[in-house]
């Protein structure tokens, strides 16, 4: 009964995230389904094996932590999570608590606390391995009082931005589990955006791999500095070491995933709540994977002409044009996430969201400081009006609009930054066209319209008699 701590499940995550708890000080308990590759971990720790105990069967790891326990689980999302409950919670006493670290769906996180026999705090862990292992961003979800329990732990292990932690509570049940799929479909998107960019530069501009990662390089010490801005940079500048090009020019131009991003559009359209940056992302996403479809409509409606005369566009339009696709979809999340906050009664903090995405995360940037920053002045307001953010819109419109429509004139597909554009044009277009939608609502279904002269509303049109 030495341990501060337990956890559960030491896969890459699992494994990094217990070396770290381990490196800040805490006394940890660990077991694995494969009791070898607990004893593996161990051998492994170094200095750290002093501060972690091993242990071969749930029962010990109950029996090696203090009580009231407190125990962190990494196993896959889904059922792993829920069987893995179910055969720990009958070992435990009634105030320990259980904690999902991994990316699990938030309605399962809901369910699971309603459910819960027990303390259960649902954590959203950002990062990939490097940030488990030296500082992820964390969001946590449950009741406050559990979180306050295991705070010092989540604080000490998470990033830091300029000394301040990178781990806030969201708010009941499931609510850090849907602050990280928001994190991951802003992620997707902002990822879509820099392969179009990529798109274009290769295909319209004629810019070898290395010079992509150039571009990437340089805009990353500007106001697009970021972690995926400056990994794209790493990626475009590495050499295959079997075949002696760019390793960009091996990989398989179909992109994985594993779910996150769906869900959080699913939820997007549940809440009538408007991300088409990270749609076009989840859509790109899934179109990618269907190459042999491309490369036969390639043969029969022949490649698109791509290449693009000298200065069609220059990489300073298409930093700016980024810029305000960032922004764009960035504001698109934090709209979701206010939109979820009415509607499942969280009251998540904004402000805070931005400011624990400032470090750790996978969409860390300098942006999501002035962002927080925005966020704190007026929470509610979409980001795209902060005065900050809207002077920043002003200067770079023109810039991705000149990007995307060349991008359409040459064939290249630019659907994240194209329907950012989209968005920006319908936020700022005061009289739109759904009148006529709601006119033809009317005429086959006599749904009613709303009238603008004299406010009236239920009206109906000749039609209806
Ligand atoms: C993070 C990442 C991490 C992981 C996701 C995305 O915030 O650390 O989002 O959770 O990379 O699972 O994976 P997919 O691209 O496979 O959906």
């Amino acid at each position: 009964m030495t341990s501060e701590i337990g956890l559960v499940g030491l896969g890459t995550m699992g494994a990094a995230l217990a070396m770290n708890i381990a490196e800040k000080g805490f006394d940890i308990a660990v077991w694995n389904r494969t009791t070898q590759v607990t004893h593996d971990f161990h051998a492994a720790s170094g200095e750290l094996a002093s501060k972690i105990t091993p242990t071969d069967s749930l029962e010990d790891l109950v029996t090696a932590i203090r009580a009231p326990r407190a125990i962190i689980l990494m196993v896959p999302a889904g059922q792993a999570v829920d069987d893995q409950i179910a055969a720990l919670r009958p070992l435990l006493g009634p105030d320990d608590l259980i904690i999902d670290a991994g990316n699990a769906n938030f309605h399962d996180t809901n369910r699971r606390a309603r459910e819960a026999t027990g303390p259960f705090l649902g954590i959203g862990v950002s990062g990939g391995e490097e940030g488990a292992r030296h500082g992820p961003s964390i969001m946590g979800g449950g009741k406050r009082e559990y979180w306050d329990r295991v705070s010092h732990v989540l604080e000490a292990i998470s990033a830091k931005y300029e000394g301040t932690p990178c781990a806030t509570w969201m708010g009941e049940e499931g609510a850090g589990h849907f602050v990280k799929a928001v994190h991951n479909g802003i992620e997707y998107a902002d990822m879509q955006m820099i392969a179009e960019i990529y798109g274009i530069l290769r295909d319209g501009m004629g810019y070898d791999a290395g010079a992509v990662g150039a571009v990437f390089d340089r805009w990353n010490e500007g106001p697009l500095r970021s972690y995926l801005v400056e990994i794209s940079g790493k990626v475009a500048g590495t050499t295959d070491a079997a075949t002696n090009a760019p390793l960009l020019d091996v990989i398989v131009d179909a992109a994985g995933q594993k779910g996150t991003g769906r869900w959080t559009v699913i939820e997007a359209q549940h809440l009538a709540a408007p991300i088409p940056a990270i749609e076009a992302a989840v859509v790109a996403r899934n179109l990618s994977s269907r190459r042999d479809a491309r490369a036969e409509g390639e043969v029969l409606f022949g490649a698109a002409p791509r290449p693009m005369a000298d200065g069609t566009l220059t990489v300073d339009a298409m930093e700016q044009a980024m810029i305000c696709g960032k922004i764009l979809c960035y504001a698109q999340g934090f709209v979701m996430i206010s939109a979820a906050s009415d509607a499942f009664g969280w009251a998540l903090p904004l402000p805070e969201i931005a400011r624990v995405w400032r470090e750790g995360c996978i969409i860390r940037s300098d942006m999501l400081n002035d962002m927080a920053s925005a966020l704190t002045d007026d929470p509610m307001r979409n980001l795209m009006f902060a005065p900050f953010f809207s002077e920043k819109l002003k200067t770079s419109h023109d810039a991705l609009r000149q990007v995307v429509a060349q991008a359409a004139l040459h064939g290249i597909p630019a659907p994240a930054l194209g329907s950012g554009l989209t968005y920006f044009d319908a936020m700022r277009t005061h009289r739109g066209t759904a009148n006529m939608i709601q006119g033809q609502r009317d005429f086959f279904g006599l749904h009613g319209f709303a009238r603008l002269d004299d406010g009236s509303t239920g009206q109906h049109g000749p039609w209806a008699h």
